[in-house]
């Protein structure tokens, strides 16, 4: 990535000697100061397919099993609403400090992020050798880490299979838990994201109660985690709900 817009910016040094590029602008700012070659839209193409393609995905289908797994745990589901109720004073201004504040909304969507990480693997090309205990992981090949399975790690998370959102309250940051990934390349969009289910979800639960069905167990493993069939979550507005 880094690479692409390094050369995106000599392009644009190479067309226009008189454009003052300054390192630190952004794609817009160049844009906006003269129009792009084929080879520039292209590349500016890339980036967008990757933010869109890592952003939307992703953080759908967290949010479609955060649905769930509140449809399917109603004692939970009113727990979180009372959260939201007793410690949010204005809903219809919310601001990032007040995220903090729902340390049960927090639980429950890293426990739905364990359990349905919507990006169940990464991969990394290993360009020097190294040893992990006594295996050598040897240079040029492609080493892929199923995260799906790292968050399953019952020494980590006991009775791994089970559905327990307060596990979260002891676990401390490590790196059995990544559903953002690790390291340098971790998700740049994971602020975000976790910012928006929050919001998202605040608001749902303050007008809806969420129903789900239990779903089959099925997942379709193509880059992203989804379930096979889809599944079904009813709304219903908490002021006309009839028991
Ligand atoms: C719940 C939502 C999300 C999840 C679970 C998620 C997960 C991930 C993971 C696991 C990676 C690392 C891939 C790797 O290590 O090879 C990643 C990278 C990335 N994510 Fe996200 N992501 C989410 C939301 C977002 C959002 C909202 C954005 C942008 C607005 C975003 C932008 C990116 C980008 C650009 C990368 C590549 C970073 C790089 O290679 O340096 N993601 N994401």
């Amino acid at each position: 990535m880094n690479k692409n817009v390094d050369d995106f910016i000599q392009d644009i040094d190479k067309m226009d000697t008189n454009l003052q590029i300054d390192k630190y602008m952004d794609t817009n700012q160049i844009l906006l100061r003269r129009s792009p070659s084929k080879s520039m839209i292209k590349i500016i193409t890339n980036e967008i397919d990757t933010f869109l393609f890592a952003g939307h995905d992703t953080t759908a289908l967290a949010i479609n099993w955060i649905l769930y797994r509140l449809g399917t745990n109603l004692n939970k589901q009113i727990e979180i609403r009372d959260e939201i109720k007793t410690k949010l004073q204005n809903l219809e201004s919310i601001e990032i400090k007040d995220l903090d504040q729902l340390p049960l909304l927090d639980q429950f969507i890293r426990e739905c992020l364990r359990l349905h990480p919507p990006v169940p693997l990464i991969g990394r090309e290993i360009t020097e050798e190294f040893y992990i205990k006594e295996y050598t992981i040897p240079k040029g090949i492609m080493l892929y880490i199923l995260i799906d399975e790292v968050q399953m790690n019952p020494e980590q998370f006991p009775q791994p299979m089970k559905f327990i959102p307060e596990r979260f309250q002891s676990i401390s940051s490590n790196q059995s838990y990544m559903p953002f990934s690790a390291g340098p390349r971790n998700c740049i969009g994971k602020r975000f994201a976790s910012s928006l289910i929050k919001i998202l979800l605040i608001k749902l639960l303050n007008k809806f109660r969420i129903d789900s069905n239990l779903y089959d167990g099925e997942t379709s493993y193509n880059i992203v985690l989804k379930p096979k069939h889809k599944l079904k979550i009813k709304l219903t507005q908490l002021s006309i709900e009839k028991d």
